[in-house]
């Protein structure tokens, strides 16, 4: 089989032929029709994990994908021809999801409703989950203010749609081309993060504090400025491990770090939400699997408008 791998951490990406791996007891061999490329997956290249887990090399790279069950290991409660998507990454074991069959865990994935496409169910799981984990983290609710620092990305425009369906007032970063979209998905505020600190035009915008923050940019020394912009007894969740909630608590503020989960209630409830039209998930990038190295690039150099998908034929 086809699949894109790495050779060690801090090597390029490259198209490589692979056994067809088998599925072991709770596991499920799936032909991938589209990968979805997050942060993430590059990320770990950087050695992200490294120190933490062992990784094996080559490393097909990739966490989200959607396809078809080939072969059911023992105890996994799909079967073959299911339509399937959800997360396969395991550095452990070498795996990811550029490469036209994968293996995963069978509590990793979830069944497709008839009306998803392969591309929208591949760009669902790790940007989903986590912009569902990230609003319900803030424990806000109607009226509140809620600051998405991110919002023009695959999670934030997801997290957006969240928010602003319970009835939170949502302020979306976004560079200024996307910014008309954002409202479309429900930002009743944006700010144009090339136009000067975010913080300042918040606070501008928001001289008495806003009550939440969903933060997918700052990592750690950055995040003081956005945090900030809380009331008292504020929220703010990070992406990126940036939050120190001992440092809050003495400013009487809250804080966590937090880690999408996709499990499949949650996989269930994104894809749900897609078919009822209460989520969009936009594709801004679609490319065969051959070109996963430019497609890795393009996100990495900060050109993400939305989801980039990986084509599997
Ligand atoms: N903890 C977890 O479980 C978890 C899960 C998912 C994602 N994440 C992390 O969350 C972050 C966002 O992920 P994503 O998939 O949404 O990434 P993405 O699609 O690349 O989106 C990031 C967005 O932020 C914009 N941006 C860049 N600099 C900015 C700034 N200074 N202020 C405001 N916005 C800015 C980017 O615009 P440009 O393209 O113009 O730069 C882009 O539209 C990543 O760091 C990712 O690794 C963590």
């Amino acid at each position: 089989m086809r699949a894109v791998v790495v050779t060690d951490f801090d090597t390029e990406p490259r198209l490589v032929e692979l056994p067809v791996p088998d599925p072991g007891p709770d596991e499920v061999l799936v032909r991938l029709a589209a990968a979805g490329v997050n942060p993430f997956d590059w990320k770990v290249v950087e050695g992200a994990m490294r120190g933490s887990v062992e990784h094996a090399f080559p490393l097909v790279l990739g966490s989200d994908g959607a396809g078809t069950v080939e072969r059911v290991g023992e105890g996994a409660d799909f079967a073959p021809g299911e339509r399937v998507f959800g997360q396969f990454m395991d550095v452990q074991q070498g795996r990811g999801s550029y490469a036209e069959f994968a293996v995963a865990k069978a509590a990793k994935l979830a069944r497709m409703p008839a009306g998803l496409s392969f591309g929208t169910a591949a760009a669902l799981p790790t940007a989903g989950a986590a912009a569902h984990d990230f609003v319900e983290g803030t424990g806000i609710g109607p009226g509140c203010t809620l600051l998405v620092n991110g919002a023009s990305g695959g999670v934030g425009q997801a997290a957006v749609q969240f928010a602003a369906a319970q009835g939170v007032r949502v302020i979306g970063t976004t560079d200024p081309a996307t910014a008309d979209y954002l409202r479309e998905l429900g930002a009743a505020e944006t700010v144009d993060f090339t136009q000067g600190p975010v913080a300042e035009q918040v606070r501008s915008a928001h001289p008495d504090g806003i009550d939440a923050i969903v933060d997918l940019i700052s990592g750690r020394g950055e995040i003081e400025p956005i945090a900030a912009l809380l009331k008292p007894n504020g929220v703010i969740v990070s992406s990126n491990g940036a939050v120190d909630d001992e440092v809050l608590a003495t400013r009487g503020l809250r804080g966590a770090n937090l880690y999408a989960d996709a499990r499949p209630a949650t996989l269930k409830s994104l894809a749900d939400a897609v078919e009822l039209g209460q989520l969009r998930m936009r594709i801004d990038f679609e490319v065969p699997l051959e070109d996963a190295a430019e497609a890795l690039a393009r996100l990495m150099a900060g050109k993400s408008r939305g989801k980039t998908v990986l084509l599997i034929e």
